[in-house]
């Protein structure tokens, strides 16, 4: 194997040449920089790609989540002890939300075949107070939502369904983020695809979709789609109806130029999503060399996020990492591993066992993947496992 390191980072920059340009034409011929026309466009193709009724672009995924619980808490009207279900394994501003709306997070441990919930563990957690299940679609791997759903039966509990790291993944030729009462995206740097920062709220609910809407905006009426405002106008004459608010809210709109490179990112998003998954399956045909050493799951309707190693053995994580960093190549861990050992959740620490989720901490991290990881940069890892594993082999 050649002795030069490869720099395989966890996130690359997927904006090209081509949409500088357009990005720099568009900036040269409008005189409209906040949100307008090109967000509306971006949302509605958006819409069409996914496959949902309506779709709420915003300055990121957190913001899409922060929303998400806001406008569900108004609209059904939670007492102030409700209870919202999370992972113990997704990213922070999805458990820090529930916490700052002073919703009780009740934690779940994850599964290690798709990383969503412990669907038993799921069942057993549910109680008269639950309103919402948070659940996250992890690294690309598609939930299994329809068992979701039967856990919840006929009961009144929102779910929501994290998609900001699962793209295009799908159940059954379905895409995921239908399935739930509304559904979040991310398009920071790093995911499939890339507004800089941004996200995406979908719902096929029109009240949701209104509620998205007033939340993005500060609570304004005017945000609401033009069949509305003549009944707003009547309904409070003593308003000026531009400056008429409906409900609180936050400022958590985008922008034109975040929309205009959204539309050429969407384009490609299929081409991407594909290239990740030939890569994972390479991937995974690598892996299997060492499979005394790895678990390594995979799951139909898979659409690759990164490109994740759980060690059977822990003690080999830190070593293994070390070494692919000696050689250029970045990891981190799944996430941010089991979030119950992050110091401020320290207080929400349940007695109960999260043992998927501390392996995930404790044996798990992954390597970035995308449209530039490539049969060379793969076999180069191929072989730099060899070395790794001749290296320890006292140690496997
Ligand atoms: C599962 C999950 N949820 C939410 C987010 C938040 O998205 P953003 O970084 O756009 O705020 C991320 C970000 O990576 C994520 O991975």
């Amino acid at each position: 194997m050649k002795n030069i390191p490869l720099v395989w980072k966890l996130q690359e920059n997927i904006i090209n040449h081509e949409e500088i340009a357009t990005l720099i034409n568009f900036l040269k011929t409008t005189e409209r920089y906040t949100q307008f026309t090109k967000v509306r466009k971006f949302e509605e193709t958006w819409s069409k790609w996914q496959g949902c009724r309506y779709s709420v672009f915003v300055n990121s995924g957190s913001s899409a989540n922060l929303i998400i619980l806001d406008l569900l808490r108004d609209l059904y009207q939670w007492p102030s002890d409700a209870e919202v279900i999370v992972p113990t394994v997704t990213w922070i501003t999805d458990i820090s939300t529930v916490i700052q709306f002073g919703l009780k997070p009740v934690f779940v441990d994850i599964n290690l075949e798709d990383f969503s919930f412990d669907y038993d563990e799921l069942a057993t957690k549910i109680t008269d107070k639950t309103r919402a299940i948070f659940l996250t679609h992890l690294i690309g791997f598609p939930a299994d939502i329809k068992r979701v759903k039967k856990i919840i039966g006929k009961r009144k509990i929102a779910l929501i369904e994290d998609s900001c790291e699962s793209h295009g993944a799908t159940i059954d030729g379905i895409k995921i983020g239908n399935f739930g009462d509304v559904s979040s995206f991310s398009f920071y740097w790093g995911h499939h695809m890339t507004t800089v920062e941004g996200g995406m709220v979908c719902t096929d609910n029109p009240e949701i979709y209104h509620y998205a809407l007033l939340k993005r905006s500060h609570g304004l009426a005017r945000e609401l789609p033009k069949s509305y405002h003549a009944f707003y106008k009547k309904k409070y004459p003593h308003i000026d109806f531009n400056f008429l608010f409906l409900t609180t809210g936050f400022n958590v709109r985008n922008t034109e130029l975040a929309a205009v490179l959204g539309l050429t990112q969407l384009h490609k998003l299929d081409g991407f999503i594909k290239k990740r998954n030939q890569n994972h399956i390479l991937f995974n045909r690598i892996l299997q060399k060492y499979r005394d050493c790895f678990l390594i799951p995979y799951k139909e309707g898979i659409s690759s996020f990164s490109l994740p190693f759980f060690l059977k053995q822990s003690s080999l994580k830190k070593p293994l990492q070390t070494f692919l960093s000696r050689h250029g190549i970045e990891s981190r861990p799944i996430i941010s591993g089991n979030l119950l050992k992050q110091p401020f959740l320290k207080k929400y620490f349940h007695t109960g066992e999260f043992k998927n989720a501390d392996f995930v901490h404790n044996n798990g991290f992954y390597i970035g993947n995308n449209q530039f990881v490539d049969e060379k940069r793969l076999t180069y890892l191929s072989d730099l496992l060899d070395k790794f594993f001749r290296e320890n082999h006292d140690n496997t």
